[in-house]
């Protein structure tokens, strides 16, 4: 069974994803968070810098894009094809408004027609392997038969699938229903993603789809960044891997950003995930959230590590904001 880190926006960015193969070795895969490329523009340098092959050196990445252009899509897997890629990956889930407003990420999944249309194209002229990542339509299960219709016209690599509707965002419980009647039609390899929080979750999703060939974790690895390892049946990650992890984590965006405040942005957003690996955190989350300088950001960081321990089996089941 393969395993793969989810792309998270602000969160599994280049620093992150080569901080976290040193600290607990690689996943089967990486995924890029979305780039939304336009030719006219240009890719902006955050994006560029997400691709450039010296910032992924020997990691498996999969470059992420979010367009509902062809030509734009075109247009970036040629790039990514110059840097070496062999696959590109489709955003067909993201359920934010301002991005389905404009029919990408899950609004792409609205017209069944435009999206074979724009699939067409893409397939056609490709010069990379393409996968997809879906969720299994926007308002009701129901839609997802004529998609995975429109998918199973085309070659390809891979379809991983968020088991839940654009209009579910985070909530509710993955629809396993949608996803067990899918897998049976894929002529192509299926990824399974949602809510894989904890190895317990891990261990029931393989037991009922033992066919499934690969798994997705996001907010479960981001809590538990040793969930990959842990699955291959080796320790629960240690204080002290985390504070080397954190240690890498905080050196990267200092270089990275220049001002303060958006080193401390980028390192509560970590902390609101890695918090919750350690027992009893409540009051250093809300020292962590509350720090408003790198110095308070310290000296918070410094009570996680003297003070609490991280929990052990699946006692970290905790609510995700999202
Ligand atoms: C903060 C955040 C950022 C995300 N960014 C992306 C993204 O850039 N591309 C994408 O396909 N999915 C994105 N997702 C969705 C995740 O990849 C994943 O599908 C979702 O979190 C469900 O998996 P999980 O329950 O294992 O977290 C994001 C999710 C979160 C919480």
């Amino acid at each position: 069974m393969k395993l793969y880190f989810a792309p998270m926006e602000g969160v599994t960015d280049s620093v992150y994803r080569r901080a976290h193969a040193s600290c607990f070795g690689v996943p089967d895969q990486y995924f890029t968070p979305f780039l939304s490329p336009a030719r006219r523009k240009g890719l902006a340098a955050r994006e560029m810098r997400e691709i450039l092959p010296e910032e992924n050196a020997g990691l498996p990445v999969v470059p992420q894009l979010l367009t509902n252009h062809a030509e734009n899509f075109l247009w970036a897997a040629g790039i990514l094809d110059g840097m070496g890629y062999r696959e590109v990956n489709l955003n067909l889930g993201c359920p934010s408004g301002t991005v389905t407003a404009k029919k990408k990420g899950a609004g792409q999944l609205a017209d069944v027609a435009a999206l074979d249309r724009f699939l067409d194209t893409v397939f056609k002229a490709s010069p990379l392997a393409v996968s997809i990542k879906t969720r299994i339509g926007v308002a009701d299960p129901a839609e997802f038969p004529a998609i995975l219709a429109v998918f199973c016209k085309y070659p390809l690599a891979e379809l991983i699938i968020h088991a839940r509707l654009r209009n579910d965002f985070y909530q509710g419980t993955p629809r396993l229903d949608a996803f067990q009647a899918a897998l049976a039609q894929c002529p192509f390899p299926v990824c399974y993603n949602g809510d894989l929080l904890t190895p317990g979750d891990v261990q029931r999703v393989s037991a009922q789809f033992p066919g499934v060939p690969a798994l997705m974790l996001g907010r479960g690895a981001a809590v538990n960044p040793g969930l990959f390892r842990e699955l291959r049946g080796q320790a629960r990650v240690s204080k002290d891997e985390i504070q080397a992890f954190h240690a890498l984590l905080y050196q990267g965006y200092r270089s990275r950003f220049s001002g303060e405040r958006a080193v401390l942005c980028r390192m509560k957003e970590h902390w609101s995930y890695l918090i919750q690996i350690f027992a009893d955190h409540a009051r250093l989350a809300k020292a962590l959230r509350k720090a408003g300088s790198l110095q308070e950001y310290e000296a918070a960081v410094a009570a996680v590590f003297q003070t609490l321990s991280i929990c052990q089996g699946d006692d970290y089941r905790v609510a995700f904001k999202t």
